[in-house]
């Protein structure tokens, strides 16, 4: 039986001494809602944070407490969890630490400071990750190897809410969902601001892996890369209603990049994107060359987007991840089909506003562009090559080039 439970201010103060408190009878076992708050002191909290989360089944973490996270959180396996995070979880800056001890994931070398997974499991209540991304920012300039943790990686989770929850300076990508089933965000709101001369770079708001059925919606980002992006085995995910400021857009791919790996983008519509001071807008980016690998992007829908001084508010590129002799020998493997850019408004920084640039040898099939309102400084210049392009928008662009 579940038991609410609100302790006042005084009983956590007394309860402050035991690890955590449970909220409810003393043997209620899976169903104990608890309370923890920060030990202080320069205390590490990842240890009781962890014991707490495997013992209660609400867990809340109240507003005015910071919890000290310094070390390493691998909460994997869980069932029927929900995380109240009212307050703050810092991801203490120890770069010696966390570069050795970081959870390390080999797909484009990353590491995180936190799996998350199992079933069922609620993240809300309106608190904080802060990544206290400055240091590591900072650190990165001289030493561009560094490896900078994820903040919250969702590792083999399926049945997930997330939702109501501020990100702030995430050292790297701010979520990763690796090998996920049925992901919901909603309602986040990421913020990535460095107060030196260092950019914070590679701060992806979402990055999607071998995951299925996600969903991101109502949230808010400022960032300095990818706003969304899919990478490898991203399928079944709809993108809604996000206002991305800063970023590099939103993104499928680089897709194909290492030999003998197969990638699937498939059923991605990205819809009522407000995309502001960015790189990019709907990009899908492909490699080609010789010795990288191969793909299918298919059914991918771009609708709605309002973009405001952005670089190149439309894209596909397969040919710009090696130089043109080879991309004309060996030609992306990667092929994409059934795309859709609907619904395009708004303005580019520069004079072209969208560039669809396939490999030759029939690389892109079925790609559709409709109702465009795009316009630019100088004369808007529309650009593709080897695609035949379908819907009201084709008429924009001249012949395409054919390499
Ligand atoms: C967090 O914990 C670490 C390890 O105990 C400690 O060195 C650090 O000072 C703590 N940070 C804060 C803000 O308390
Ligand atoms: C996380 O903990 C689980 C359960 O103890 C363990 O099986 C798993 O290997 C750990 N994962 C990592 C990446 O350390
Ligand atoms: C740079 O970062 C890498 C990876 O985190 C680490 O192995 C290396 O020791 C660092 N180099 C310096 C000079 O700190
Ligand atoms: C997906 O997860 C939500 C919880 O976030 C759950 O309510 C829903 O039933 C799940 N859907 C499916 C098809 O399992
Ligand atoms: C949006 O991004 C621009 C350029 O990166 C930045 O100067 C500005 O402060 C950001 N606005 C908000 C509201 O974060
Ligand atoms: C993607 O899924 C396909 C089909 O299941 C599989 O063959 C391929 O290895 C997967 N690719 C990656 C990068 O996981
Ligand atoms: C994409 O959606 C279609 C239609 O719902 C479905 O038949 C197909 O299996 C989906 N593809 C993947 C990879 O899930
Ligand atoms: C295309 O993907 C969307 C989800 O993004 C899905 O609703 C639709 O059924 C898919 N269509 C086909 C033909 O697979
Ligand atoms: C490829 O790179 C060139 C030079 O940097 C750039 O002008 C062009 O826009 C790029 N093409 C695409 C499709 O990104
Ligand atoms: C083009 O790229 C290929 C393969 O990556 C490389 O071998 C070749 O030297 C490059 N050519 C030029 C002119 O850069
Ligand atoms: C979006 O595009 C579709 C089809 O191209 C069109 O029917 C619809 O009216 C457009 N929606 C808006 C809000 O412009
Ligand atoms: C465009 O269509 C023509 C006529 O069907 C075809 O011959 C050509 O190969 C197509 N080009 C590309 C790049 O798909």
């Amino acid at each position: 039986m579940r038991s609410t439970f609100s302790l006042s201010l005084l009983a956590i103060q007394v309860l402050s001494s035991l690890q955590f408190s449970l909220g409810s009878h003393e043997n209620s076992g899976h169903d104990a809602h608890c309370t923890l708050i920060a030990k202080g002191n320069g205390a590490d909290d990842s240890p009781h944070f962890l014991s707490a989360v495997q013992t209660c089944s609400k867990l809340t973490i109240p507003s005015f407490t910071t919890l000290n996270i310094s070390t390493r959180l691998n909460m994997t396996g869980l069932r029927d969890k929900h995380i109240d995070l009212q307050g703050t979880l810092r991801f203490n800056p120890d770069i010696p630490y966390w570069s050795g001890n970081g959870f390390p994931f080999p797909f484009q070398t990353q590491i995180t400071f936190w799996i998350l997974g199992g079933t069922n499991i609620v993240l809300d209540g309106g608190g904080t990750l802060d990544g206290a991304g400055q240091d590591w920012w900072d650190a990165f300039t001289t030493n561009s190897s560094l490896l900078r943790p994820i903040t919250m990686t969702l590792f083999q989770a399926t049945d997930v809410l997330v939702e109501n929850i501020k990100m702030i300076n995430s050292p790297e990508w701010f979520n990763l969902v690796n090998e996920g089933k049925n992901i919901t965000y909603r309602n986040i709101q990421i913020n990535a601001v460095s107060t030196s001369t260092q950019r914070p770079s590679n701060t992806d708001g979402w990055d999607i892996y071998r995951s299925d059925q996600v969903r991101i919606s109502d949230s808010i980002i400022n960032n300095g890369d990818d706003c969304v992006s899919f990478k490898p085995n991203s399928t079944n995910i709809i993108v809604s209603n996000l206002d991305c400021n800063g970023s590099h857009g939103i993104s499928v791919g680089s897709l194909g990049q290492f030999p003998g790996m197969f990638d699937i983008v498939e059923n991605v519509t990205a819809t009522n994107i407000k995309m502001t001071n960015a790189e990019n807008g709907a990009r899908i980016k492909a490699w080609a060359g010789p010795n990288v690998g191969s793909g299918i992007v298919k059914n991918v829908t771009f609708d709605m987007f309002m973009e405001s001084n952005v670089e190149n508010p439309v894209v596909i590129d397969q040919v710009n991840m090696t130089n043109a002799t080879a991309c004309a020998a060996f030609p992306s493997n990667t092929f994409l089909q059934d795309i859709w850019f609907t619904n395009i408004s708004g303005t580019s920084r520069g004079a072209t506003v969208v560039n669809l640039a396939c490999s030759p040898d029939g690389r892109c099939l079925d790609i559709n562009v409709n109702n465009f309102k795009l316009s630019a400084p100088s004369p808007v210049d529309f650009t593709c090559q080897n695609v035949n392009l379908t819907g009201n928008a084709a008429a924009l662009f001249p012949t395409c080039t054919v390499t």
